[in-house]
């Protein structure tokens, strides 16, 4: 089935179910002589793996990832780059229960509708887990974006319906749910405490800006920027909307007020978000992604199992409360496969 791959120069290609021996990744067409180590790719992966927050599961996943070709010697040789990292805590009897029966808001539903058969573990490939081989790519994607002095950051701009009105940089990194605004995260830990308690879930937005991004990137028009950076993003599960800079409050201004005006010293205002016209102007990149809550909760819903009987159903096994904060990683990281994709394109060209 085609659909597992992403990329153009940069070309990664994920496989693995949740549940299976592994799942992981394969990268075509990263350049040679890029620093590369299992440390480097662990040190992110690290930043995926639950356990670092109460709306993290409770599931151990140590992920540790395998580099099995293209590396030779702590450098990339510009061959096929495999990493893999093995399920070593996959509890099939927690997933049983729902064999037959699907949840609400989750992939098992539409998955048997399309294949008409599906590893109902953990959701295969529509569970979270797949995102593991996102994340060893955007390692090796980000050694690409540190040759050219690119930063990428990720955060928590919204959570459980509480926006960060502040914004520390610092603060980031202090708190679990990575929230630039201590006194937001405060709410934020009473709104999703009280969700764990009524067995439910919760949603959220995650930030990401990338600094120092050259000008030209973007190949116009099915290639632009923005519209790769949204499929990249788009693709990971749970994630429902995109916005570039102003995104959707652009359409209350007036475009007097959303130019971002030009000065020989370059913009004097970012509400295109670093990108016209599906080309990177120079500035930052800054893209918002909006997070769904899990599906997979403890209240019960009504729902058929695989021959329509109507059925209720109460998902126990060990689910995150949110993507949020583990999904903030991924987003960076495919952010991350997309700049490279497009600076390797541009190398082509100039
Ligand atoms: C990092 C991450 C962790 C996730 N953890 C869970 C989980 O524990 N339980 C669950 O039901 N869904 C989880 N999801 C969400 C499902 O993968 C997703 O909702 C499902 O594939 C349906 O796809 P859709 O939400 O994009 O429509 C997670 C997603 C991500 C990105």
């Amino acid at each position: 089935m085609p659909g597992n791959s992403f990329g153009h120069i940069f070309k990664i290609t994920t496989f693995g179910e949740s549940h299976g021996k592994s799942i992981g990744v394969t990268i075509d067409g990263c350049p040679p002589m890029l620093d590369l180590t299992e440390e480097i790719v662990q040190e992110l992966m690290d930043r995926r793996k639950p356990g670092g927050s109460k709306a993290s599961t409770g599931r151990k996943e140590k992920d540790k990832a395998n580099i099995v070709s293209g590396v030779f010697e702590g450098k990339t040789t510009g061959t096929p780059i495999m990493i893999f990292i093995e399920n070593k805590d996959a509890k099939s009897r927690d997933y049983s229960e729902i064999k037959d029966i699907f949840r609400p808001g989750h992939g098992d539903i539409t998955y048997q509708k399309k294949y008409g058969i599906r590893d109902y573990r953990g959701g295969g490939r529509s569970s979270g887990r797949e995102t593991a081989g996102r994340v060893a790519a955007g390692s090796v994607a980000m050694q690409i974006l540190k040759s050219e002095n690119i930063e990428i950051i990720s955060y928590t701009k919204e959570f459980a319906g509480i926006k960060a009105v502040q914004f520390n940089l610092n603060d980031i990194s202090k708190n679990p749910f990575l929230c630039p605004d201590m006194e937001a995260f405060k709410l934020m830990d009473k709104e999703v405490v009280s969700a764990i308690k009524a067995g439910d879930s919760v949603g959220g937005v995650v930030e990401v800006i990338v600094k120092n991004v050259p000008s030209g990137l973007g190949e116009p028009v099915f290639d632009k920027l923005d519209a790769d950076i949204a499929k990249a993003v788009m693709s990971i599960g749970a994630v429902k909307g995109v916005e570039i800079g102003n995104g959707f409050e652009a359409t209350k201004l007036r475009g007097s007020q959303n130019n971002d005006e030009i000065t020989p010293d370059g913009f004097t205002s970012n509400n295109a978000g670093g990108i016209l016209a599906g080309i990177s102007n120079g500035d930052d990149i800054i893209v918002r992604i909006a997070v769904k809550p899990i599906p997979s909760i403890l209240i019960e819903q009504a729902t058929v199992d695989i021959d329509n009987n109507q059925m209720k159903i109460s998902t126990k096994g060990r689910h995150d409360i949110s993507p949020i904060p583990r999904i903030n990683v991924v987003c960076e990281a495919m952010i991350s496969i997309v700049i490279a994709d497009h600076i390797l394109r541009q190398r082509t060209i100039s």
